[in-house]
């Protein structure tokens, strides 16, 4: 027999479902507020979730950035911070942790993910460029194109199928990778980036053959690799679960390959070890000096970059808790069960189960409503509205206007429901469900949204939005209908 599965634990009573693997010593408590108060302050958020305070938000599915629960150790840690803008041992055990997690000889520290985005895109891309990706991320996009260069997302054709038993939807196409650096020869590719567990098409992860294939490419072009690592964690832990061949080997073993085959590779600290700040990390002495400069103009000094110490201290600590399977796991185990009980459910939810979150297939859900009324933006108000569960529209209303004010209609039009790791207990995650669930059987009730105020740059953060028709009071009706005074 192989050897147990260190987050695998299989109940006499055959039910599949996860067990958390840690024990709650801080407690925070939480706003389970009346649906007529929640559809107060839904309103008063101009229908978009970012814009409501958490007072009145229930289970807080926005994001697992920056609010992952930290561990003991990681607490514990924060008290020795050694305050010091320069040669602090904070900064010393988090380039120790780097070394041994990473295996990367060198480290540049930023205050968080996109300020990596930033430099990188300023030392490396040239007006003209063009930078091969399996799939982009809002503020990675920004950077490139800010500096003259063009992204092209070169997903396989799995990639943004809603329904999909394929372990690797976030793999580059290899083929289009090669059109791509035939067409434009490659002086013009800055780099190709790989996104670990790709976050705006489900939290996909990419598979260790298709990075090794994807180096083979590079090396024959001469070609550097970008990893964005922010979610690297959780791509090696379906990496040891989905590919055969890393059944047997740790997590490290698993961390030290992917990052061996790129040339540099960055992270947002803010998912990968439960923290916040970010960092930049490599073993090619010329790729460290090219970035090196920025860091103190842009960030602070080489040994803080913009982050306190006490968080250097915790990030050391997280970084190193991420080689543990019952740590990286808990959220994956998580998302697979809330995934699996909405597809028995018969709701649309992006299969299979990924990093991050759960994601809802708005369009299907909501189908009478029509693209540019906003589907995953009404969703995402009618579900908070219905629930006290804050998730994050990723569709349309995450794009952009084209020159003659037209929306851009997303791929896909998506809720995301974040699962950030250790917050949640199983029976929240069942109410969280069964909302949706009651939801789904009440779509009709829901409609759409136009925005009245709008911002010209990433307008899904500040952007305010209402009702097309009075559906939300509709939806309120019908709720006390049902549930009768049930908070
Ligand atoms: N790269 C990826 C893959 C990310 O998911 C994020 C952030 C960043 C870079 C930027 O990092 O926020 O530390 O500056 N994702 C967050 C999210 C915001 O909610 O998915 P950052």
């Amino acid at each position: 027999m192989d050897s147990p599965q260190p987050t695998k634990v299989t109940f006499f009573s055959g039910e599949e479902i996860p067990l958390e693997l840690h024990k709650v010593r801080v407690v925070q408590k939480l706003n389970l507020i009346p649906i007529e108060e929640r559809l107060k302050a839904i309103i008063e958020g101009g229908f978009n979730t970012f814009l409501l305070t958490t007072k009145t938000v229930f289970l807080d599915m926005l994001t697992d950035s920056g609010t992952n629960a930290m561990s003991d150790n990681q607490v514990a840690s924060m008290l020795r911070a050694d305050d010091a803008y320069a040669g602090s041992q904070s900064y010393m055990r988090l380039e120790q942790a780097i070394q041994d997690v990473f295996n990367c000889k060198y480290y540049l520290p930023v205050h968080q993910g996109r300020a990596a985005e930033n430099i990188i895109s300023k030392v490396f891309i040239k007006p003209g460029d063009v930078v091969p990706m399996n799939y982009h991320f809002t503020t990675t996009k920004a950077h490139i194109e800010l500096n003259g260069g063009t992204i092209f997302e070169i997903y396989t054709d799995e990639a943004l199928k809603v329904k999909s038993t394929n372990p690797f939807k976030g793999n580059l196409d290899l083929n289009k990778l090669k059109e791509i650096i035939k067409k434009y020869g490659p002086g013009k590719v800055a780099y190709i980036r790989l996104e670990a567990s790709t976050n705006l098409i489900g939290g996909q992860p990419f598979s260790m053959a298709n990075m090794r294939e994807v180096r083979k490419i590079a090396n024959e072009h001469g070609l550097m690799i970008v990893l964005d690592a922010s979610l690297i964690g959780e791509n090696a832990f379906f990496i040891k679960e989905r590919e055969p061949e890393f059944k047997n080997k740790t997590i490290k073993e698993i961390l030290h390959e992917m990052i061996g085959l790129a040339d540099l590779t960055y992270f947002s600290s803010r998912k990968v070890s439960s923290t916040r700040g970010g960092g930049m990390c490599t073993n090619n002495e010329q790729i460290y000096k090219k970035l090196k400069d920025w860091v103190p103009l842009f960030e602070g000094f080489y040994t803080y970059g913009g982050m306190s110490i006490r968080e250097v201290e915790a990030m050391a600590v997280g970084l190193a808790e991420t080689l543990d399977e019952t740590i990286i796991g808990q959220s994956p185990s998580f998302i697979r069960y809330m995934v699996n009980e909405l597809d028995r459910l018969g709701l649309p939810v992006v299969t299979p189960a990924g990093g991050l979150g759960v994601h809802i297939d708005a369009g299907q859900f909501l189908s009478h409503v029509p693209q540019t009324e906003y589907p995953a933006g009404a969703l995402a108000a009618a579900y908070f509205l219905v629930s006290g569960v804050r998730g994050m529209e990723r569709g349309t209303i995450s794009s952009v206007r084209d020159a003659n004010g037209n929306d851009v209609l997303a791929d896909i039009e998506l809720l995301r429901l974040a699962m950030p790791r250790r917050v949640f207990t199983l029976s929240q995650v069942k109410y969280a469900i069964d909302r949706l669930h009651w939801l789904y059987r009440n779509r009709q009730l829901v409609g759409g949204l136009r925005f009245y105020e709008e911002p010209p740059v990433l307008r899904f953060f500040g952007g305010k939005l209402e009702p097309t028709s009075p559906w939300p009071e509709k939806l309120v009706a019908k709720f006390r209908q049902d549930f009768g005074d049930s908070l």
